[in-house]
C-alpha cells in the first residue's frame, strides 16, 4: 500500500542515483547538482516524500527509506530519457532558460515527451500525498506538474521552485509551446524564482495570457490567486561547519597545498556545463601566464569538473573543447614539474570538496548564466578564517548577495584577467574586509531559511485585498 505523506518533494532526480557496476551489483551514490545538495538538508529535518527518478532507465523500483527521507522512484523508459531528460528538459528549455548560450532545439516528439513525462510525475504526487498535504514541485523539467496535479487533487497546496534562471518576454516567446508552459506553472498557489527580475519575467508572461488579469506579485485564474516572488536559494551552512572543523579535512587542505608546492590556488568547481564560463576563465588565466603576469609554479589553476549530461551533443562538444583547452595551455606556459592548470573531470566527496575550498587562494565562479551558483556561497561558508577571494561573474543569481566579491563581467577577459590579478596579490586585510560581510550573510540565509520563507509563504492565504483570491 502507497504510504501517505503530508509533505511531498517532487524533482526530477531523487538524491541518489542508482549506478550498476560492471559486475551487475546495483548502488546508490550522490546524485550531481545544486538541486540535490539545497533540497536534501530540508527533506532530512521534515520527514517528507521525494518523488523522483533514479537515473538508470527502464526500472521499476519500490519506494524505500534512504538517510531519513522516503524516496519515491517515478520509472523512465530510456526512450525516455532520451526525449524527456537529455531532449526538452536539456536540449531545449536549459538552453532556452540560459540566455541561448547554445542553439535550443525544438522538436515536437521532445514535447511529446515531455508531457508524459510530467504526467506521470503528477500521477505519482497525486498517489502519495495525504489529504490537504503540500507539495513542492522542483525545476525545469517539471514545469507542467503544478497545473495536472491540481486537476488530479484540488485539496493540496502546490508550490513551485525554479532552480534555473527564468528568461525574458523576448526570449521565451521563441518556445512553441510557451502558453503550455505559463498554465502548467500558474497551478501553483506560489511560483519561486531565485531572482526578483525572473519573477517579473514571468509575471510579465502570465499578464498576456490571462489578459491582463495580474496585480503586483498575483495573476488571477478563475477564483484563485497565484502568487509569483523571488527566493534566493542558499547552502547548508551547519553541514559546510562541521566539515571545515574536521581535523582530517583539515589535514587534506594541507596536503593539497603541499602538493602543489607553495603555488597561489586558483580553483573551479562546477559541473562540465557550458553555462559555466569554464573556458573563459582557463583563457583568461593563460594569457596571464603570456602576458608574462604568473610564472609556472607561482600560481596554478585547479578545475574540478563533474561530469553531465554526457549524451547531449553540447556537453560532449564542450568536453572535447575544454580538454584541449587545458591542453594546449599547459602545453604552451608550464614548466616541467610545475603545471599550469590541473584539470579533474571528476566527482568528490563533501570532505573533499571542504578540502579544496579551504585550500584555495582564489575562488573563481565565471557563469555566463546561473540561477543562483550554490558554489560560490558554499566557498564563502567555509573560509571562517575571512581569507582568500572571490572572483564571481555578475550574471550568478549570487551576485545579488556577493557584492563584495570580485564582481566580473565573464565575457571581458581582460576584466577576467585584472580580477584575477587583483584577487591573487589581494592582503589578507582587504580578503578578511570583503569576507566577513559575505560570510555573514550566507550563515545569516542559509538553505534553511530559504525553505522557511518559501513554505510559510505557500501555506499563506493570498492576498487580502483581492476579491477574486481565495
Ligand atoms: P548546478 O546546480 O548548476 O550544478 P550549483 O553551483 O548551484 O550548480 O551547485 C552545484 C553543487 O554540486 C554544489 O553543491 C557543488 O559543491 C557540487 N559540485 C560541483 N562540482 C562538484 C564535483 N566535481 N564533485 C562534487 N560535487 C560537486
Ligand atoms: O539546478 C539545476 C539542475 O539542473 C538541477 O535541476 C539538476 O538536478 C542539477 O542541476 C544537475 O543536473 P542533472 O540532474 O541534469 O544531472
Amino acid at each position: 500500500m502507497t504510504q501517505r505523506s503530508e509533505f511531498v518533494v517532487v524533482a526530477n532526480r531523487l538524491p541518489v542515483d542508482r549506478v550498476v557496476g560492471e559486475d551487475g551489483t546495483a548502488s546508490w551514490r550522490r546524485s550531481p547538482g545544486g538541486l540535490v545538495t539545497a533540497i536534501a538538508p530540508v527533506m532530512k529535518s521534515r520527514q517528507g516524500a521525494w518523488i523522483g527518478w533514479s537515473g538508470a532507465s527502464d526500472e521499476e523500483l519500490e519506494p524505500f527509506e534512504e538517510d531519513g527521507m522516503w524516496l519515491v522512484p517515478v520509472p523512465l523508459s530510456a526512450l525516455d530519457v532520451e526525449r524527456y531528460y537529455e531532449g526538452f528538459s536539456n536540449a531545449t528549455l536549459w538552453p532556452l532558460y540560459h540566455d541561448v548560450i547554445a542553439p535550443p532545439v525544438y522538436e515536437r516528439k521532445l514535447w511529446d515527451a515531455y508531457v508524459r513525462v510530467n504526467r506521470r510525475f503528477a500521477e505519482a504526487a497525486a498517489r502519495v500525498a495525504a489529504d490537504g498535504a503540500v507539495v513542492w514541485v522542483q525545476d525545469y523539467q517539471l514545469q507542467l506538474v503544478p497545473a495536472m496535479l491540481r486537476e488530479l487533487r484540488p485539496d493540496l497546496r502546490i508550490g513551485f521552485f525554479l532552480h534555473i534562471p527564468f528568461p525574458p518576454q523576448e526570449l521565451f516567446q521563441q518556445l512553441p509551446w510557451r502558453s503550455q508552459i505559463i498554465e502548467g506553472l500558474l497551478g501553483a498557489d506560489l511560483v519561486g524564482f531565485q531572482r526578483p527580475g525572473a519573477a517579473a519575467n514571468f509575471l510579465r508572461l502570465a499578464r498576456k495570457l490571462l489578459d491582463g488579469r495580474t496585480s503586483g506579485q498575483l495573476a488571477f485564474v478563475g477564483d484563485r490567486a497565484v502568487r509569483a516572488a523571488a527566493f534566493p536559494i542558499s547552502v547548508d551552512v551547519r553541514e559546510l561547519d562541521a566539515l571545515i572543523a574536521d581535523p582530517a579535512v583539515r589535514r587534506r587542505s594541507e596536503e593539497i597545498r603541499a602538493d602543489l608546492n607553495g603555488a597561489t590556488v586558483l580553483l573551479g568547481v562546477d559541473r562540465l556545463d557550458y553555462t559555466k564560463g569554464i573556458a573563459q576563465r582557463l583563457q583568461a588565466f593563460g594569457e596571464l601566464f603570456r602576458d608574462g603576469d604568473l610564472k609556472p609554479g607561482e600560481a596554478v589553476f585547479v578545475q574540478i569538473a563533474t561530469p553531465s549530461r554526457e549524451r547531449v551533443e553540447q556537453y560532449r562538444l564542450l568536453r572535447d573543447a575544454i580538454e584541449q583547452q587545458v591542453g594546449r595551455i599547459n602545453g604552451e606556459h608550464a614548466e616541467l614539474g610545475f603545471p599550469v592548470v590541473h584539470y579533474l573531470h571528476t566527482s568528490y566527496t563533501r570532505d573533499e570538496l571542504a578540502a579544496l575550498f579551504l585550500a584555495a587562494d582564489v575562488m573563481v565562479v565565471t557563469p555566463l548564466r546561473d540561477g543562483m551558483n550554490l558554489v560560490a556561497k558554499e566557498y564563502v561558508a567555509c573560509r571562517a578564517d575571512h581569507r582568500g577571494a572571490l572572483v564571481l561573474s555578475e550574471f550568478a543569481g549570487a551576485a545579488d548577495e556577493l557584492k563584495r566579491s570580485y564582481l566580473v563581467n565573464p565575457y571581458d577577459i581582460n576584466g577576467l584577467k585584472r580580477a584575477m590579478m587583483d584577487a591573487l596579490r589581494s592582503e589578507p586585510v582587504e580578503q578578511g574586509r570583503r569576507m566577513r560581510p559575505m560570510r555573514r550573510r550566507v550563515i545569516e540565509h542559509d538553505v534553511d531559511r530559504w525553505a522557511r520563507e518559501f513554505l510559510t509563504a505557500l501555506e499563506e492565504p493570498q492576498h487580502p485585498d483581492q476579491p477574486s483570491a481565495r
